[in-house]
């Protein structure tokens, strides 16, 4: 699918994004290892969130749709059922690195398959940990998938990652819920905490000690309700258009709020960004709220590295957002972004060139001068979402016409997201 995206006159009125992506992950895999049925508010309506919603389901978790919400039948701990046939994460690189630690500890064999992107993923981050609890865990030469998970009796490690990733930090939690002992990962810098505030919202006590944070083995969860914030991740979309396009206003409704999620807003206040927060009263441990947004003159950063996990999701909107900023932008230490669906750093890169953007690509980040005129073009999503959602907004600011490429891809993340953004558009 090819979509074309014309500059727009303004950015108006009031959105609300679906349900965060992380938590909803989140919510389905506790909601089925727990003791009970946890009703979920406002699942992620994303393709990814439907992938662990069968991976679960072939695992012999009931989950029933009601309206709005969801239920899910825990099977507690040790009651998920060996599946028929291998389990297909699809696109998402979450469901397989988070799933992964729930089966290392299960008495039955996975296998465990993606698309060509999560398959060209690294898994040697999980496998390694996963390996040293006692599991066995067969992947392709040099740790891709598809994983064959060979489910063991597992015992607490203390580890140490060497990439500060909310997945590998989650797959080794969700480990150690089956592990003898106490199981405790640190991590390089602080990456998004959904799974530890809703561990405890589940009622299990989890300690977190600077960058190091632990579970016991062997404790019940308990099924709770889950209330999913709309996701900041697919917000910053709408917060960049506002920024970005001249006479814009615009308020987002419940958007999750986490502050290891929020890195965007921290470096664009820096930028100069104009927004407001008006915060809810809390329903769960996340917290949520309205963002109004304003055009603002921005000035380039340096983004500093230990935000990079809090804001890594965000940086192809922010690459596009810093063109238009007054002055140098300079990311770095930020290769974990060669490793996500795409090589997102080489996406921005290439189609900032084509639509006559100067940057200078780095291994780990890029330079970009601001003040430059964004020129129609076209460009390719390279199959990610975030960059095909990226350049849509850029589209927005860019002379004449942009043409998007293969962005289908969208529904990944925000299936509805052409439609909310038109929506908005002043043309
Ligand atoms: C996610 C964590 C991040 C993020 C991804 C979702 C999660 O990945 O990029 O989109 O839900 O835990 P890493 O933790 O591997 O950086």
């Amino acid at each position: 699918m090819i979509n074309n995206i014309r500059r727009a006159r303004g950015i108006k009125g009031m959105v609300t994004i679906p349900g965060d992506k992380s938590i909803s992950h989140r919510g389905l895999l506790l909601g089925a290892i727990a003791e009970g049925t946890t009703a979920i508010h406002n699942l992620s309506s994303s393709v990814d969130v439907g992938s662990t919603l069968s991976c679960l389901q072939q695992l012999g978790v009931t989950i029933i749709k009601k309206n709005d919400s969801l239920e899910v039948i825990g099977k507690g701990l040790h009651g998920l059922k060996m599946p028929a046939s291998p389990l297909d994460c699809g696109n998402s690189g979450t469901t397989m690195r988070l799933i992964s630690g729930i089966l290392a500890a299960q008495p039955f064999t996975t296998t465990l398959i993606g698309d060509k992107s999560l398959s060209q993923r690294p898994m040697n981050r999980i496998i390694e940990p996963m390996i040293q609890m006692g599991a066995n865990i067969e992947s392709q030469p040099g740790g891709f998938a598809p994983l064959m998970i060979y489910g063991n009796e597992l015992n607490a490690i203390q580890y140490e990652s060497q990439v500060a990733s909310a997945q590998v930090k989650s797959a080794i939690l969700l480990a150690g819920l089956y592990a003898r002992g106490t199981t405790a990962v640190t991590e390089p810098h602080l990456s998004r905490d959904h799974t530890e505030r809703m561990l405890a919202d589940f009622g299990v006590t989890v300690k977190r000690d600077g960058l190091s944070v632990s579970v016991d083995g062997d404790k019940v969860l308990q099924s709770t309700e889950v209330w999913v914030p709309g996701d900041f991740s697919s917000s910053a979309f709408f917060i960049g258009a506002a920024l970005a396009v001249p006479h814009s206003e615009l308020t987002i409704k419940n958007v999750g709020l986490n502050p290891t999620r929020t890195g965007l807003l921290d470096v664009l206040k820096q930028m100069g960004a104009k927004s407001e927060i008006q915060l809810y009263k809390r329903k769960s441990s996340e917290p949520n709220g309205d963002i109004s947004v304003f055009t603002s003159e921005l000035t380039g950063v340096e983004i500093p590295t230990d935000i990079i996990p809090k804001l890594i999701d965000e940086i192809p909107i922010l690459a596009v957002i810093a063109t238009q900023a007054e002055g140098v932008t300079k990311l770095s230490g930020a290769k974990e972004l060669r490793v996500k669906e795409s090589d997102r750093l080489r996406a921005i890169v290439n189609n900032l060139l084509l639509m006559g953007i100067q940057i200078q690509e780095n291994e780990d980040g890029f330079i970009i001068e601001g003040r430059q005129k964004l020129k129609g073009a076209v460009v390719d999503s390279y199959g990610d979402h975030r960059i095909a959602m990226a350049f849509a907004v850029a589209g927005l600011i860019a002379e004449g016409e942009t043409q998007i490429k293969n962005c289908e891809c969208v529904e990944i993340s925000m299936p509805n997201f052409f439609e909310t953004l038109q929506g908005i558009t002043v043309e």
